[in-house]
């Protein structure tokens, strides 16, 4: 070993490094120029096989020689990494004016999104959500609603029954079996909204389909007049329609509120009936098992078909059943 031959071991060793075209090549000469194998290992191993006056000076131009050799690597790979940080960049570029994917991407159906809209706003004013099954006991969508056995509601024309008759079960026929089932498990004070789907015997035409859908309020807590309704009303009604709407009460009737009214909205210049309300009978009250002495309450419902119909000028209840896209898409997505 000589001062040429470590030359020359590092000219080669940086030749090679320079003229490596990536990481990979970089890192085979990188082990054949500094790993265990290579001139430049081996020769600081017999380093100290040698006499004291050569380790001296050999070892110096060893020590050199590594320090040039790690320079030189240093160098390539710092060389190699930006050419790819750079081939990287230019190849992941994106073109941002390409066109857009135009696939629609699914969305809810309109009757959905104003069901979500109607609970967040019943819950932001402390109200729970409870939806009940379709299927209910004729019991509960009549019975314990104060609707007599004779009622005509409860004919063959106006309710689906479903087989075996015996069971008694029917396809709810309103959300008001909702009221029941929450005062049956649940203590006053009770805010509670129930939004879901409805079934009567109808015939689907412009105003009327067999599958709807409504939305029940109920409230039962001390002191609860009809004034708390009207306020509730107004106040729900202005979310629906706008700021600028006022409700009306007519006098009406329901086995299940006493007393019982239909309630308007005023909307585009004229009166609008928008559904049912009333004081909770307090036989209904009774027959949960509530103290009419401390308790009042009151509920009302509405379609929520009906509601979208006349908040957006819809003029067939086919438009809504259908599904067509033409038609959903232009409520938004509302996910
Ligand atoms: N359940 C009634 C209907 O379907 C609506 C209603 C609900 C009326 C609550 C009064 C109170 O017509």
């Amino acid at each position: 070993m000589n001062a040429q031959e470590i030359q020359g071991w590092v000219d080669s060793a940086d030749s090679a490094f320079k003229a490596c075209a990536t990481l990979d090549d970089l890192k085979s000469a990188r082990l054949l120029h500094t790993g265990d194998k290579s001139y430049i290992s081996g020769a600081s191993r017999s380093l100290g096989s040698l006499s004291p006056d050569e380790k001296i000076s050999l070892g110096k131009l060893v020590g050199e020689a590594k320090a040039s050799i790690a320079n030189s690597l240093e160098a390539a790979t710092k060389r190699l990494e930006d050419e790819r940080d750079k081939k990287m960049l230019a190849e992941e570029i994106v073109d941002i004016t390409l066109p857009v994917r135009r696939n629609h991407q699914g969305g809810l159906h309109p009757i959905s999104i104003i069901k979500n809209d109607i609970s967040d706003f019943f819950i932001e004013q402390g109200y729970f959500v409870e939806e009940g099954p379709e299927l209910e006991s004729g019991w509960l969508n009549f019975d314990a609603l104060n609707i007599p056995a004779d009622h005509p509601a409860r004919t063959m024309q106006d309710t689906f029954f479903v087989e075996p008759l015996e069971s008694g079960m029917v396809l709810r026929t309103h959300t008001s079996p909702v009221q029941i089932r929450t005062m049956l498990t649940k203590k006053p004070p009770i805010y509670v909204i129930c939004p879901g789907r409805t079934f009567r015997a109808d015939e689907l035409d412009a105003t009327h389909s067999p599958v709807f859908h409504q939305v029940e309020g109920l409230v039962v807590d001390r002191g609860i007049t009809m004034a708390h309704l009207k306020g509730t009303l107004d106040n729900f009604a202005r979310y629906m329609f706008g700021p600028d709407v006022t409700t009306r009460l007519r006098p009406s009737f329901f086995p299940f509120t006493e007393p019982s009214a239909e309630v308007d909205v005023f909307f585009n210049g004229r009166w609008i009936e928008w559904g049912g309300c009333g004081m909770v009978n307090p036989r209904v009250l009774q027959t949960c098992g509530i103290d009419t002495k401390e308790f009042s309450g009151f509920a009302f419902g509405m379609g929520l078909e009906r509601t979208l119909m006349v908040r957006h000028g819809i003029t067939d209840m086919h438009d809504i059943v259908e599904g067509d896209l033409r038609f959903t898409r232009q409520f938004g997505v509302g996910l």
